[in-house]
């Protein structure tokens, strides 16, 4: 039986092996569906940073859609959705959601999970960072999503990419109230 419905956004910003590996873990998890939207650039990251494709990602998705599809199910709110994670978020999609600039599938989507006071999960991948963009992340926690840059600790000791990775997507799943053993915690 499905307990959980996680819509997942990948935007272009660096960092797309992160969605790779978070897809592959969570598809172990049977009771939780995922759904897709990519973004142009999204799709230009996964092909220069990890020799993969919209095609190679679709296996772990119930359904997939594009960011320019407004018309698409998860651009209303009354389709049901758990939580979104924007995995990665690029500064440019970060601020549209911060704006309520709803003019793509993935803005008007985490617009509706504020709206609905529901788990929006905003992964920014920048550094450093401007004056407007922390603006729009204070404002973006302000207003009920997480913000979570995608900066691996180091005090677990990774031995290998693998393990930085593992890190994040832990994390993750911690947020999500996902139980997990993806990283060594602090003890
Ligand atoms: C190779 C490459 C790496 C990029 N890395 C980042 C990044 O780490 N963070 C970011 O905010 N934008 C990054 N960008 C810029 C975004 O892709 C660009 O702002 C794009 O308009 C984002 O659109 P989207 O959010 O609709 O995918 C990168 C672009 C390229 C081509």
């Amino acid at each position: 039986m499905i307990k959980m419905k996680l819509l997942i956004a990948l935007s272009g910003a660096s960092g797309a092996g992160y969605a790779i590996e978070f897809l592959k873990e969570i598809s172990k998890h049977k009771e939780i569906e995922v759904e897709l939207i990519f973004s142009e650039y999204s799709e230009k990251i996964l092909e220069l940073e990890e020799n993969s494709s919209l095609n190679e990602l679709k296996k772990y998705a119930k359904k997939v859609y594009d960011n320019s599809d407004l018309a698409a199910a998860p651009a209303s709110s009354s389709y049901l959705i758990d939580a979104m994670i924007v995995l990665p978020c690029s500064i440019k999609t970060a601020s549209e959601i911060a704006t309520a600039n709803c003019g793509t599938l993935i803005s008007r989507a985490a617009d509706n999970m504020l709206k609905m006071k529901k788990k929006l999960i905003v992964c920014v991948r920048e550094t450093p960072l401007s004056t407007p963009v922390l603006h729009n992340l204070y404002n973006l926690s302000l207003y009920g999503a997480i913000v979570f840059p995608l900066s691996p600790g180091f005090y677990h000791k990774p031995k290998d990419l693998m393990e930085l990775k593992s890190f994040i997507i832990g994390k993750l799943f911690d947020v999500l109230g996902i139980e997990n053993n993806l990283f060594k915690r602090w003890n």
